[in-house]
């Protein structure tokens, strides 16, 4: 072992010892993830369609509200899985520009507030196979909600944001409703 050598491995332990740095975890250059790219905001505009009626489907009651355990107009406990589409337009024939995959459940004994947690599977060109996930409190009959997106994938890596949400038409029989979405998000 030459001095040199000897200075590197008694550097490298002194190192070791004093950053507690092993290899589950070292820190790494921003740039190596992106990050000093300037950090952009870009805002989405679509609909989101809850489809709970006719022969398609693209939201079902996977657990209905427990009525023999609580009497609720709000419809506490129930869970609805989703795959609904986002459109470009309020019409559902309107361009595809994505799904919202994931959950909602009735939260509230009282009010019809749902906790919601889905991602959103853009497919439209360069957004396909990248994703939004929202995590957040959705009081359905306020004229205006917001919930945070918490993150995201592909080109929404580090994500941040909000959603802005207004219904747009909703049918009281079928549950069958479209809301349109404001989707603020800070990525890079
Ligand atoms: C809910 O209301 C129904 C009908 O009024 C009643 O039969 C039932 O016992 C109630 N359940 C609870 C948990 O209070
Ligand atoms: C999105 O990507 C998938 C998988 O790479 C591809 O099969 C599909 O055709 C793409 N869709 C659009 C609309 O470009």
């Amino acid at each position: 072992m030459t001095t040199t050598h000897f200075f590197f491995f008694f550097f490298l332990s002194f190192f070791i010892i004093t950053t507690g740095a092993t290899d589950f975890v070292r820190p790494i250059d921003r740039s190596l993830l992106g990050l000093n790219r300037k950090q952009k905001v870009s805002h989405f505009k679509f609909y989101w369609h809850d489809i709970q009626s006719g022969k398609n489907p693209t939201s079902i009651s996977v657990v209905p509200p427990p009525m023999n355990k609580i009497n609720t107009t709000s419809g506490f406990g129930l869970v609805n899985m989703i795959d609904n589409p986002l459109t470009l337009a309020p019409e559902l024939t309107s361009k595809l520009v994505g799904r919202a995959q994931g959950f909602y459940a009735s939260a509230c004994q009282t009010e019809v507030d749902l906790l919601m947690a889905m991602n959103f599977a853009f497919i439209d060109g360069k957004y396909n196979g990248s994703s939004i996930t929202i995590l957040g409190r959705n009081s359905v009959f306020n004229k205006v909600r917001e919930m945070p997106v918490i993150g995201g994938s592909g080109l929404f890596r580090f994500a941040t944001g909000y959603a802005e949400l207004r219904t747009h038409w909703f049918d009281l029989k079928t549950g069958d409703a479209t809301v349109e979405y404001n989707v603020y998000v800070m990525h890079y």
